[in-house]
């Protein structure tokens, strides 16, 4: 490996932020390419759990650096708070962690614009994690964004947040009904965050270029994940960038001719929260309870995530969007007590069957997923660390996965922990 991307082959939470932490022990770099706060990724280390939102996962590794990527939406108050909440429990940061001067900041009009749009969908909602991501990237797609870079002016800052709270006091006044926001408050919190945040700003493609070049390992950590994507996930009940392998180039700065591989993390049943249409979702009255026996609660929100059975079809999208040339299989332990499990191998709508993740709304909201039975091994795999130590059914259930998605699984994770991990 010399340039990985690792990326969410699912809704997210698919245990990203374990495989970055295992897979940063033998790599230089670990570099974040998009998102934002909206993300936690857990990291178990001896009985300790770390949750992340914008530092990648590789920060637990102490010979690692990170960066944070151009792609990447940055709520300085949330970087803050996470330095120091890594700081406290004795992570070195100072000198691991650099952050590339384009990145767009979010700012509280963001969040505020976020929730109030939320709250007038009603019914019609995202289900965001109220982080501000949406307004944030559209402001950058819009080109009224504040970036980073701006921190270190004060002029441009000002003249750049006075412009873009005078139009956010409409919006928020005219069609949200909420309430409106000063500049001076903010203008004296931002300019506090230039001295605190400078000693990380980086031009981060530059840096990653030569290190590449100059044989480092480096991983591309993606947050979220493919059906959450803005092109090619379940639009609109989606995020607004693009997790999938092709946004580690441009939220970094780097060529795809660098990429060596694209890892696909993904559970081995599937989960989601927030709305949007979900195939293989159990009902509540279901005699399987995923969510209580994975422990299936948002590492942000805390919000309970919805459950279903391990989609193929979704798989398989995943690992034609993103070029995956490997899975790494999380949380096959939750399956251990089951006397049986589903996968969803197709859909059927209207009568027809089919096998490739259908792109409207329309139709995947009535699709009927297709299952095949198997039977559960109803055994703690949570010890093993050999994949030929695996009960047969287990071994035979991960064979079906990597027949139905024609991808090789090749690692598999049986618990939280870094040490209960099956490298196949
Ligand atoms: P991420 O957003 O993809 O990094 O995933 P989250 O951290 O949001 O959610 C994954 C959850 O599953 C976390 O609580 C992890 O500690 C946990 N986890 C990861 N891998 C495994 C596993 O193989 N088994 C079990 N039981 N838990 C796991
Ligand atoms: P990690 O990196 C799971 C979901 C939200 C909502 C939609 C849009 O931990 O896997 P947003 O706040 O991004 O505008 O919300 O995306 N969502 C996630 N779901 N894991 C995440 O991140 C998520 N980040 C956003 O629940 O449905
Ligand atoms: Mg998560």
């Amino acid at each position: 490996m010399s340039v990985r991307v690792v990326v969410g082959a699912q809704w997210g939470d698919e245990g990203k932020g374990k495989m970055i932490d295992l897979m940063s022990e033998t790599a230089d770099i670990a570099a974040r390419y998009q998102g934002g706060a909206n993300a936690g990724h857990t990291v178990v280390i001896a009985g300790k759990k770390y949750v992340l939102h914008l530092i990648p996962s590789g920060i637990l590794q102490k010979n690692t650096v990170c960066v944070i990527g151009n792609g990447v939406v940055i709520d300085p108050v949330a970087l803050i708070e996470e330095i120091k909440m890594l700081e406290s429990m004795g992570i070195e940061i100072k000198g691991r962690l650099f952050i590339s001067h384009l990145a767009h900041l979010i700012m509280p009009y963001h969040k505020m614009l976020d929730r109030a749009r939320e709250k007038k969908a009603a019914a019609d909602k995202i289900g965001t994690t109220g982080r501000g991501i949406g307004p944030a990237y559209i402001d950058k797609i819009n080109r009224a964004g504040i970036r980073i870079v701006d921190l270190l002016d004060r002029d441009t800052f000002e003249q750049k947040l006075r412009k873009n709270i005078e139009e956010k006091n409409e919006l928020l006044k005219k069609i949200y009904k909420a309430e409106q926001l000063a500049v001076e408050p903010i203008i004296r919190e931002y300019l506090d965050f230039d001295k605190l945040i400078n000693p990380y700003i980086k031009d981060v493609s530059l840096y990653l270029n030569q290190a590449i070049k100059a044989g480092k390992k480096v991983l591309l950590e993606g947050a979220q994940g493919t059906l959450l994507d803005i092109d090619f996930g379940t639009y609109p009940y989606v995020t607004s960038s693009t997790p999938t392998s092709g946004g580690a180039c441009s939220g970094l700065g780097i060529g795809p001719t660098f990429v060596d591989e694209v890892y696909g993390v993904i559970k081995a049943y599937t989960t989601r929260v927030g709305m949007g249409p979900f195939p293989t979702e159990m009902g509540d009255d279901d005699l399987v309870n995923l969510r209580e026996l994975g422990d299936e609660f948002g590492a942000t929100t805390g919000r309970p995530r919805r459950c279903g059975w391990f989609d193929a079809v979704i798989a398989n999208y995943a690992a034609r969007i993103n070029g995956i040339s490997a899975f790494a299989l999380t949380k096959l332990d939750i399956l251990d007590t089951l006397n049986e499990i589903k996968v969803c191998v197709s859909y059927e709508y209207e009568g027809k069957r089919i096998t490739e993740f259908p792109s409207e709304m329309r139709i995947l909201e009535n699709c009927q997923p297709i299952y095949e039975t198997y039977p559960g091994w109803e055994s703690s795999t949570s010890e093993i660390k050999k994949f030929h130590d695996l009960p047969d059914n287990a071994k035979k259930y991960i064979h079906r996965i990597e027949e139905l998605t024609d991808t090789g699984v090749a690692i598999v994770s049986v618990g939280s922990g870094r040490e209960q991990t099956i490298l196949v």
